[in-house]
């Protein structure tokens, strides 16, 4: 299996996405740090160790990284995830366990020792711009980064034309780019809007596995409510899960290299990723952008997995 270390703000996508993980023999979680995004750093915390009780998996070790963006004010994203974090579900909080502190110190110590170790980063860029800051070459050998975040030809979820990871950190995002050794795998909302939880979705799962269904109807209820707000649609789009699947398995996602660059400035571009789709700078590439998905397999995967079904 691949040793992975889970980078998230969970969130409601993150923590579906972190079952994913779980649940999956192709990956050993080494880690969860968590970042301030949806909510802030130790919400986050909280909710990691929610879903690692859930899944019976409190031996992997939670660490706490930044409470705030590199240079500009931090937004959460509460109105989307609730003042929890978890849709206001009310899931009641682990207290046998902790979060350790210094999640930034976690990933130099583990890159240092098993230098080999993948990256899912599926919240704002903050923790892995501090270690790329303090030294890049840890990532040298890092077998793959891949990361939920910005959009290629989609639109925005936070302005016209910033998704709410790139958004939040800017920053963070920019210089992800910019020094990040390896090929970011972006796994963007051109990809991940076709991720739609649907209630029918839900009530399968409900159907085959009544805890695991309820708990996801639970956290998802606000997100659905939300999404039929702002978008009109009918369920809950669920990004972070679909970055995971790529992780497991690149066949599910089809893209192409580039050289991509994230705006930084505070203006109206803010959290832009500018993808270079027509080598006008003549930069070297520094990312494979994903710009299809093929839905039913992710959908398998995910049923399968999760929830345990044995032919979805
Ligand atoms: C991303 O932002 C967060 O709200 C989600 O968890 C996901 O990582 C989507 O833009
Ligand atoms: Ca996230």
């Amino acid at each position: 299996a691949r040793n992975v270390i889970i980078d998230c703000d969970p969130g409601i996508d993150d923590s579906l996405a972190i079952l994913l993980a779980l649940n999956s023999p192709e990956l050993n979680v080494v880690g969860i740090t968590t970042v301030c995004g949806n909510v802030p750093t130790h919400i986050g915390a909280e909710n990691a160790l929610k879903i690692l009780a859930l899944a019976d998996r409190l031996d992997i070790p939670v660490f706490m990284g930044e409470n705030r963006p590199l240079e500009v004010a931090y937004t959460s994203a509460q109105d989307t995830h609730g003042d929890d974090g978890l849709g206001n579900s009310q899931i009641p909080a682990v207290t046998k366990v902790h979060a350790a502190q210094d999640g930034v110190a976690f990933i130099e110590r583990t890159l240092t020792e098993e230098p080999t170790t993948s990256i899912l980063a599926l919240g704002p860029l903050t923790n892995i711009a501090q270690v790329l800051q303090r030294d890049a070459h840890l990532f040298d050998q890092v077998d793959r980064f891949v990361l939920m975040g910005g959009n290629y030809r989609s639109h925005g979820n936070c302005s016209p034309v910033a998704e709410y990871n790139f958004w939040c950190d800017p920053d963070a995002a920019k210089l992800t780019f910019d020094l990040m050794p390896v090929p970011i795998e972006m796994v963007g909302l051109d990809v991940t809007r076709k991720i739609v939880l649907t209630p029918s979705i839900l009530e399968y799962m409900r159907a085959i596995n009544p805890e695991m269904g309820q708990f996801i109807a639970k956290i998802t209820r606000f997100y659905f409510d939300f999404h039929w707000e702002y978008e009109r649609v009918i369920g809950c789009v669920i990004n972070d899960p679909l970055a995971v699947a790529a992780m497991i398995d690149p066949e599910i996602l089809g893209g192409f290299d580039a050289y991509t660059t994230v705006v930084a400035t505070d203006d109206v571009a803010r959290g832009q990723s500018i993808v270079d789709d027509h080598d006008f700078w003549h930069r070297a590439n520094n990312s494979h952008i994903m710009t299809d998905v093929d839905v039913n397999t992710f959908w398998r995967l995910f049923l399968s997995r999760v929830v345990g079904a044995t032919d979805p």
